[in-house]
């Protein structure tokens, strides 16, 4: 999907609980174990919530997203400095062993190449230094995998793919990441504003919400219920962190 329409998402994003906070928010944040005088670099930054959470007074934080709307946002919204750069993942535009953590959280998904994408974090951290990647990721089973997908694909056109947790694994590893901690956790969605934050049409919303209620394995699978008027699923999650060793 283009640049020019995720800057059209600033808003959705900006509102969106399960970008501003959540378990994956404080994981992401413990794993990256950024220390006083750290320089970070947060990915794919979108609105900026986890960029906002690394920085603090004895941190500097680059702030880096493909869509420019998104980085005003977060530069006019920081609590505390950053820097702001429009960045492709695929083609980071920073030198070699710049930064001392790399932060990549819920944009995993979204990129078109995720071999190249991860090499790109682990070539701009330092030897020694940190990659968090936090990402929804594919359920074990092939059959919800797939519903997972098209699901996801039908409701938001930017999606690429959710990998299983092994593959993500496997692509820190073969960028020169060895794995020190993968924590497996859920994201809640609210099902209606996650429906909104991407503009899907009522018959759309009504469709999905037959998928999720497909078969009693999904059901399962994504936690789906539907309680005083609100619907509500939750997405596997995982959070992991690889030191660059060579
Ligand atoms: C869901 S938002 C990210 C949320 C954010 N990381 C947070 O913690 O709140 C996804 C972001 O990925 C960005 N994005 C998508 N493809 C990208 C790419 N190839 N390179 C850099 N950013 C990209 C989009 O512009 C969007 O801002």
């Amino acid at each position: 999907m283009s640049q020019a329409a995720f800057d059209d998402r600033v808003a959705a994003y900006a509102q969106s609980a399960s970008h501003r906070e959540g378990p994956t928010l404080d994981l992401t944040r413990e794993l990256a174990q950024a220390r006083p005088g750290d320089l970070v670099l947060d990915v794919s930054t979108g609105t900026g919530f986890t960029a906002h959470a690394l920085a603090t007074q004895s941190t500097l934080v680059v702030a880096a997203d493909i869509a420019p709307n998104m980085l005003r946002h977060t530069r006019a919204t920081a609590p505390t400095a950053l820097q702001v750069v429009q960045t492709d993942t695929h083609a980071l535009a920073f030198g070699q062993q710049t930064f001392d953590v790399v932060t990549c959280r819920h944009a995993f998904h979204h990129y078109l190449d995720g071999n190249l994408a991860m090499s790109e974090m682990a070539r701009v951290v330092r030897l020694g230094g940190r990659v968090v990647i936090a990402d929804t990721i594919s359920p074990a089973n092939a059959e919800v995998a797939e519903s997972m997908h098209a699901i996801e694909l039908a409701r938001d056109p930017s999606h690429v793919c959710n990998r299983y947790a092994a593959q993500v694994l496997e692509l820190m590893t073969e960028a020169g990441l060895v794995v020190e901690h993968s924590v497996h956790t859920r994201t809640e969605q609210d099902f209606d504003s996650w429906c909104s934050r991407t503009g899907v049409s009522d018959e759309l919303r009504c469709r999905l919400w037959g998928d999720f209620n497909g078969s009693e394995q999904v059901r399962a699978a994504f936690n789906v219920r539907e309680t005083a008027g609100s619907r509500r699923f939750d997405w596997p999650v995982l959070v992991a962190a690889g030191v660059r060793r060579a």
